[in-house]
């Protein structure tokens, strides 16, 4: 992995500003593990306040919408965010696509949004247990990415600094359940051979692959262990310094402290 192991927590719908403290420490950590790219995707709410205080960490949205602006209330444009001081979109997360009937094509239509207003994304994919017990979970996933994912003549030529993937197993998210090692070095895998082919051998190599789904301090260093792991995205366990930067930790060693 020539790339630094890039850890982003996801707080989804938690965190008022009483949680800014928690975001502190992290920072703090953070300048500590300067080894590990560590990044927050608060609430939209917190963007700006976490962006302003932050020395070390990146800020990044859970989501935005497709059009640069316009007549559609209660959502947030690409720009907004950047405006706000986010550096990174989350987009494609199960609890958008299956909470928010999220195609694959608006997926796509929002990276592309995002892309334009200088973001860096993370891309979402991943199976249900369904769909995994069918055996189909490669395939399911590949597709999904393929037809999630800009096409590269609408990506950026810096694609592996601008484009990020995760791969998050439905049935692994917020359960305690985590694939086998065994399961997450072949997708990872399959999904590396899918970002060769898009984006060719030289940027389809950097693109950094997270693995998600109930990454815990405790589990974290078996995973970082499997291939094409280049990172986590943390749900529950970021919402603390302490787990969060236990991952962290377990990503790469202390740089001098
Ligand atoms: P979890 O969530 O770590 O709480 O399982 C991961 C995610 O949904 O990004």
């Amino acid at each position: 992995m020539t790339r630094r192991p890039y850890i982003v927590g996801n707080w989804k719908m938690h965190g008022t500003r009483a949680m800014l403290s928690e975001a502190r420490a992290i920072d703090r950590a953070a300048q500590r593990h300067m080894k590990v790219e560590v990044a927050l995707a608060p609430p939209f709410t917190l963007i700006h306040p976490i962006h302003r205080e932050a020395e070390q960490i990146s800020v990044g949205a859970q989501d935005c919408h497709q059009a640069d602006g316009g007549a559609y209330t209660g959502d947030i444009s690409a720009a907004m965010i950047a405006d706000a001081g986010a550096k990174f979109v989350i987009l494609g997360h199960s609890e958008r696509r299956q909470g928010h009937g999220e195609s694959d094509a608006l997926v796509r239509s929002k990276a592309r949004a995002a892309l334009a207003a200088g973001l860096r994304i993370i891309m979402c994919c991943g199976e249900t247990a369904q769909t995994r017990e069918s055996g189909k979970a490669v395939a399911f996933v590949k597709k999904q990415l393929k037809a999630s994912l800009p096409d590269p003549a609408d990506t950026p030529a810096d694609v592996a600094e601008r484009i990020t993937i995760a791969y998050e197993p439905i049935w692994a998210i917020g359960t305690g359940n985590v694939a086998t090692t065994a399961d997450i070095a072949e997708m990872h895998a399959a999904i590396r051979k899918l970002l060769i082919d898009l984006y060719g051998e030289e940027q389809g190599r950097e693109v950094r692959i997270l693995y998600g789904g109930s990454v815990k301090p405790e589990n974290a260093a078996e995973i970082f262990a499997v291939p094409e792991v280049g990172g986590a995205l943390v749900g529950g366990a970021s919402l603390t310094a302490d787990s969060f930067m236990g991952i962290a930790l377990a990503a790469g060693e202390p740089s001098d402290h």
